[in-house]
């Protein structure tokens, strides 16, 4: 199948005072519909990872390509472009627009885009219905609970379906009946829509939906497994490599524990 994301021999060193190497010569190729996992310890580098493929952030060397596209031979404004047509985003600290209603903060990928204003409502409709949102839309971000605005962050991040979604924590801030239900519509897309997903999570039970999970500690790779049929299966052996892992284990299990 063909690769949507390839990361060639990634190098990431934050300047500074006090220079400091987040990643450590990461290669990585993701196919076409692949719901990949991101874990390990914290400040393990997978949020640089993400900014990285995200375009907002350039390796110290090394390269990303997306779609056969390598991104550092695009200037500024064919990234901008670039990065509101193929990509998707759902960041812990990346903010609704509080002047918009939920259905206005949704339709933003689309509107950006011209799409037709009747194809844009029936969009958002459905997407919130599926997301359980639909009676909030009229709403402004303030007015919602947490879990609900998260759920706005996603449908809002796959409505103008992206060739790639990166989301860093979806489930974060969301207890474990609203995490099931954003998980299990993540899944449908990716199934559906043959979305490829790239999801950051310190969650197992999250991170057992994926196909593969990768493992990054000290900015490096440190493992990766792939998901047979057996959900409880790879959710055991998410903990297993988890716990080699090292660091502290109930950094990732008091999510739930
Ligand atoms: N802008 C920056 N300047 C300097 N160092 C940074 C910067 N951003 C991140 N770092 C450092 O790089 C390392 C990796 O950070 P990163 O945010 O990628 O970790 P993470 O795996 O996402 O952690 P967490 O699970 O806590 O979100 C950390 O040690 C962090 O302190
Ligand atoms: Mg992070």
């Amino acid at each position: 199948m063909e690769d949507v994301l390839k990361l060639n021999q990634i190098h990431k060193i934050y300047e500074g005072k006090a220079p400091f190497q987040a990643l450590n010569n990461i290669s990585l190729n993701v196919a076409s519909g692949e719901f990949i996992g991101i874990m390990g310890p914290s400040g393990a580098g997978k949020t640089t990872l993400l900014n990285l493929i995200a375009t907002l952030e350039r390796p110290t060397s090394g390269n990303v390509i997306i779609n056969d596209q390598q991104l550092d031979q695009l200037n500024k404004e064919q990234l901008s472009i670039f990065r509101r047509r193929m990509l998707g985003f759902v960041f812990q600290d990346f903010v609704l627009l509080d002047t918009l209603t939920l259905e206005e903060n949704i339709m933003m990928p689309l509107v950006l885009e011209k799409e037709d204003p009747l194809i844009i409502k029936r969009k958002v409709k459905k997407i919130a219905e599926k997301l359980g949102i639909a009676s909030h839309l009229n709403k402004r971000p303030f007015e919602v609970s947490g879990g609900q605005k998260q759920r706005t962050g996603i449908a809002r991040a796959i409505i103008h379906n992206p060739d790639l979604l990166l989301a860093d924590e979806p489930t974060g801030n969301l207890d474990s009946k609203t995490s099931q239900a954003v998980l299990e519509e993540m899944l449908r897309v990716n199934e559906e829509e043959n979305m490829t997903m790239l999801m950051v999570t310190h969650d197992p039970i999250a991170a057992s939906y994926c196909e593969r999970v990768i493992f990054i500690k000290d900015g490096e790779l440190f493992n990766e497994i792939y998901k047979g049929n057996n959900r409880k299966l790879f959710f055991q052996q998410i903990i297993d490599v988890l716990s080699m892992l090292g660091g502290n284990e109930n950094e990732f299990l008091s999510a739930r524990y």
